[in-house]
């Protein structure tokens, strides 16, 4: 095991953590958990734990191998970085850059351009051979300023948002208004924790948002929903993104549509009544009735991860319906809604 940072997304307190987690838990990276600070996570894993991040993560910004961490102070971070082994990360003849990220306006009084050089000179002198290339090094070292503390690191990936945004509203073939923002989209499939070619379920799949970035991780997917337009949209929007459904049904998600314990994972958005029709019924009750025709269809083990209102208290439906809960975040939408999103298990 070695210790790894992860400099993650501030869009919400605690998902960005949660999809880590979540991940290494799908893809069986044994961790534990070092430390915790805004926006950054380290902890103890095996070295593949960073390519499943990578691959997978939607709110993780950038990750890479942990090297020192201390208090925010010029002279303890210079201290710090001279008593590292710096030639565990950097070779003789590599190019390299230091960068410091300050995590909401941490450590005010550090000079961030100052670091960066005084930083650059430790390694430069402790490393023989070594270069400074801004433009294009081969090696960048990352220098986290977070709640009056100092992480230091090798930034070996770095998590780009554009594909989630090609995939957004705006660019999909087939959007709603109702249709679930492809890296939030991509976070819950996380904490569902499937595994490559695990079959995911969504029975409200609208324009398949979940389907599409649960495809594009290497899972097999079903969804369905009530409306053709939706199945029609979703299959549009799947094509587009080169992910092929194993199966898209017109049904009700209040009636199974397959065998029991036949799908691993459930991820989905049920209607609030607000953008999407709930049917004459209330949010409440389609929360209820489509959790018990649910129940049945996922696998011992198997992993729900719906969004909610706060105010329908899912998670107490779902315990009533012999659901286990794990976990639950909140967002906040707007005056009138706050989203839950909630994992279970059975
Ligand atoms: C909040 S939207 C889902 C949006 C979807 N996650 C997306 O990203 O596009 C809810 C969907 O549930 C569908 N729906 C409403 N009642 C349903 C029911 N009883 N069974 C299946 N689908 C239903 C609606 O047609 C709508 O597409």
């Amino acid at each position: 095991m070695a210790k790894f940072f992860f400099l993650v997304s501030g869009e919400n307190p605690t998902l960005p953590f949660a999809e880590v987690k979540a991940i290494l838990e799908a893809e069986n990276h044994a961790y534990s958990v070092l430390f915790r600070l805004t926006q950054v996570l380290v902890l103890k894993s095996d070295p593949r734990c960073i390519e499943s991040v990578a691959h997978r993560s939607s709110l993780t910004r950038a990750c890479g191998p942990f090297i020192a961490h201390c208090k925010a102070s010029p002279e303890e971070i210079l201290n710090t970085i001279e008593k590292a082994d710096l030639s565990l990360h950097i070779a003789p003849g590599e190019s390299f850059a230091v960068r410091i990220k300050r995590i909401r306006g941490s450590s005010p009084q550090i000079d961030g351009l100052s670091l960066e050089r005084k930083i650059g000179r430790i390694i430069f002198n402790s490393v023989k051979g070594t270069r400074v290339n801004l433009e294009r090094p081969e090696k960048i070292f990352l220098g986290i300023l977070s709640d009056e503390n100092f992480i230091f690191g090798l930034k070996t990936v770095e998590i780009k948002t554009g594909e989630f945004i090609k995939r957004g509203p705006s660019r999909t073939v087939f959007s709603h208004s109702a249709a679930m923002p492809p890296k939030m989209a991509r976070c819950m499939v996380n904490l569902a924790r499937p595994k490559t070619g695990d079959l995911v379920f969504d029975p409200f799949c609208g324009t398949g948002s979940f389907l599409v970035e649960a495809g594009l991780i290497g899972c097999r997917i079903i969804g369905s929903d009530i409306k053709r337009r939706m199945i029609e949209g979703s299959i549009q929007n799947l094509s587009v993104c080169g992910v092929e459904p194993e199966g898209l049904l017109i049904a009700d998600a209040r009636v199974p549509p397959f065998p029991s314990e036949s799908v691993d994972c459930i991820v989905t958005d049920p209607p609030y009544g607000t953008s999407t029709t709930t049917l004459g019924m209330r949010t409440s009750e389609v929360f209820k009735s489509f959790l018990s025709a649910t129940r049945g269809f996922l696998k011992k083990g198997g992993r729900l991860c719906l969004a909610a209102p706060k105010r329908v208290d899912v998670s107490r439906i779902a315990k009533e319906l012999g659901f286990k809960h794990q976990e639950s975040h909140f967002i906040y939408i707007h005056r009138r809604l706050t989203r839950e999103i909630a994992v279970f298990t059975i």
